[in-house]
């Protein structure tokens, strides 16, 4: 059977994931969509292009697309399918103030796609994240774990660099841990974080551990202060390239992302970012990891924030 992964957005984030998929040379086909007239047939032809000179064979395909659902027959049957549309952030804006124009879109989109790919694991990364999935799974009516959001890989991964950088190691020493939402209400999980098997706490004082869970909470904020337009793209097309990959190579690989979770830790009925082990089902099971009793509380506290506004998004 062809493999097929379909890209929603030709932003930077979008088409980096596109580029990072096809490179992965594990896809025949990798499409990239956009409202932008020719801007993915423009970017997809670019990328072809790169075929021969970095050595792989997957065939990119651009699809101007229409809110109306116009151009999404090139989209059909995709076994995948990341949904980057709807705007980025701003400087001094929160994810959260991005709720009412993206869930218009994100709505829109997930529909489109329900249609043409009845069959897809669904990977949101549009903003706010958490609301986002949600309503992806309301607008589809897929099962709660095809659907799953992009958030604690990227936020995990920021959370390795800066303990790395702060303690000059390798990032491959380096394990993290982030769960919870993908805004204020994020957990960094220092009780689950070693350098080279070693207990963080044995190699960072309280203080320090504190200002680098900190500057993770607010990773994409201070991204999106410098570059003044748009946020960040490199590290999140990379988490969001990875959960495609091991959904389509059904490997199973846990990682945070954001998943329904139905009893684990005595949280139910909400999307929220927890270890998941990915496959071609989406998310086959949610784990449970050892928590310390306030890290706990913090999940349920993210949980009851993110709850409300769920809620919210099957209106709008
Ligand atoms: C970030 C955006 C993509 O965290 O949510 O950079």
């Amino acid at each position: 059977m062809a493999k097929k992964v379909t890209v929603v957005g030709a932003g930077f984030y979008g088409s980096t994931t596109a580029l990072r998929l096809a490179e992965y040379n594990i896809f025949d086909e990798v499409v990239l969509t956009d409202i932008v007239e020719g801007k993915p047939e423009g970017l997809a032809l670019d990328m072809n292009q790169s075929r021969s000179i970095e050595g792989f064979e997957t065939k990119i395909t651009g699809a101007t697309t229409t809110a109306e659902g116009a151009g999404y027959e090139k989209t059909a049957n995709s076994d995948v399918v990341v949904i980057t549309a709807g705007l980025p952030r701003k400087p001094g804006m929160s994810r959260m103030d991005l709720i009412g124009v993206n869930a218009g879109i994100v709505r829109g989109v997930a529909e489109n796609i329900a249609r043409h790919s009845p069959n897809a694991v669904i990977i949101v990364v549009s903003n706010p994240l958490d609301e986002m999935t949600a309503l992806a799974q309301i607008a589809t009516n897929f099962p709660k774990n095809r659907v799953m959001g992009q958030a604690g890989m990227l936020d995990t991964a920021r959370f390795t660099n800066f303990v790395a950088e702060k303690l000059g190691v390798e990032v491959g020493t380096v394990k993290t841990l982030t769960l919870g939402s993908h805004g204020d209400t994020m957990v960094p999980v220092p009780s689950r974080c070693t350098v080279g098997g070693v207990p963080l706490s044995d190699k960072l004082s309280q203080a320090d551990i504190d200002e680098l869970v900190d500057r993770t909470r607010n990773g994409g904020a201070e991204v999106v202060a410098l570059l003044k337009t748009g946020s960040a793209y490199y590290a999140p097309s990379a988490a969001a390239a990875r959960m495609a990959k091991a959904v389509i190579e059904d490997s199973g690989a846990v990682m945070p992302v954001c998943a329904w979770v139905d009893g684990e830790y005595g949280i139910s009925g909400v999307y929220l970012g927890v270890e998941a082990e990915i496959g071609k089902s989406g998310v086959r099971k949610v784990v449970e990891t050892k928590l310390t009793d306030a890290e706990v509380a913090s999940l349920k506290e993210a949980a009851e924030a993110v709850r409300t506004k769920q809620a919210d998004v099957k209106d709008m």
